[in-house]
């Protein structure tokens, strides 16, 4: 299959969601928190990124900005890039309302270094990002080429663990092949958007992928990265099954009597 075709679909449901996203009914993205302005990093990647601020930091796949515009707040020059032209809209809009150092390109993840000039200190990627790309080893090379020599990738991500898994006859139970060959991707038709809004979505359709850890680990090794840590966690930013419940961090966990799964990771890469 063409993967313009997976792209262009995937671009079409993103677009679609942006505006149910901002206007944000279910409160799931805390846009009036931005709005308000305070900071809506998760405890997780609050906890592991450091002190950013005089950094360059690239943002790929970047949404409508709230990120960019917490990380350019704690003192970044942020430049986010995504592919949805909706996206790059309302994080544009929303940078200019809230006058933060944060610059927006509309591209594919895969054009990054094409569309964006200089080296980074920082590529953030962070929750529901590399799902939608079809190469590992490729967005590696992509991220070594944004950062300067000893710049960092900060990565957090749902565990490649927990994600064959999902809720199956009312309990968490295996689904998906661990590993998604990347010219068969995983097939999704949704109703609705992740964030528990009822907008009946026109665009269903998504291509996905699953990448194992060992794959995202040994591409960055292959693209010139060393691993400085990676962190599994027994909580995630959203509720990924139904039983999940948060907790007063903000996070989502697996109820303590169920079996104890790694449901995130986290990782920093530097460029040698
Ligand atoms: C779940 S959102 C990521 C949210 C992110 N955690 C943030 O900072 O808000 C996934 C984003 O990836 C973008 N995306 C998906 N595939 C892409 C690609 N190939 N190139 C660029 N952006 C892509 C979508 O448009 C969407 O905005």
């Amino acid at each position: 299959m063409d993967k313009q075709i997976w792209f262009d679909t995937n671009r079409k449901s993103w677009d679609e969601r942006v505006a149910i996203h901002r206007r944000d009914e279910t409160k799931f993205y805390d846009v009036e928190k931005v709005l308000a302005g305070k900071d809506k990093l998760n405890a997780i990647e609050a906890s592991e990124i450091g002190d950013v601020s005089g950094l360059r930091i690239a943002h790929l796949q970047c949404h409508f900005g709230l990120d960019s515009i917490c990380l350019a707040r704690r003192g970044a020059s942020v430049t986010g890039l995504d592919f949805s032209p909706a996206a790059i809209a309302e994080a544009r809009a929303l940078a200019r309302q809230l006058d933060v150092d944060a610059q927006f390109v509309e591209g594919n993840v895969y054009d990054a270094r094409k569309l964006i000039t200089g080296d980074f200190d920082m590529v953030y990627v962070t929750w529901g990002a590399i799902n939608w790309l079809p190469d590992i080893a490729q967005w590696a090379k992509v991220v070594a080429s944004l950062l300067k020599r000893g710049g960092r990738l900060y990565l957090a991500e749902s565990h490649p663990n927990i994600l064959p898994f999902d809720w199956v006859d009312g309990r968490v139970g295996p689904k998906f092949d661990w590993r998604t060959p990347r010219e068969a991707p995983i097939v999704d038709e949704v109703e609705t958007t992740y964030t528990g809004a009822n907008d009946v979505l026109a665009n269903k359709k998504t291509y996905s992928w699953q990448h194992p850890l060992s794959d995202i680990i040994n591409g960055l090794i292959r693209a010139g990265m060393a691993l400085n840590w990676l962190h599994e966690h027994p909580a995630l930013t959203w509720p990924l099954f139904p039983n999940m419940t948060v907790s007063e961090d903000g996070l989502y966990r697996l109820p303590a009597d169920h079996v104890q799964l790694p449901l995130a990771f986290s990782l920093e890469a530097r460029k040698m």
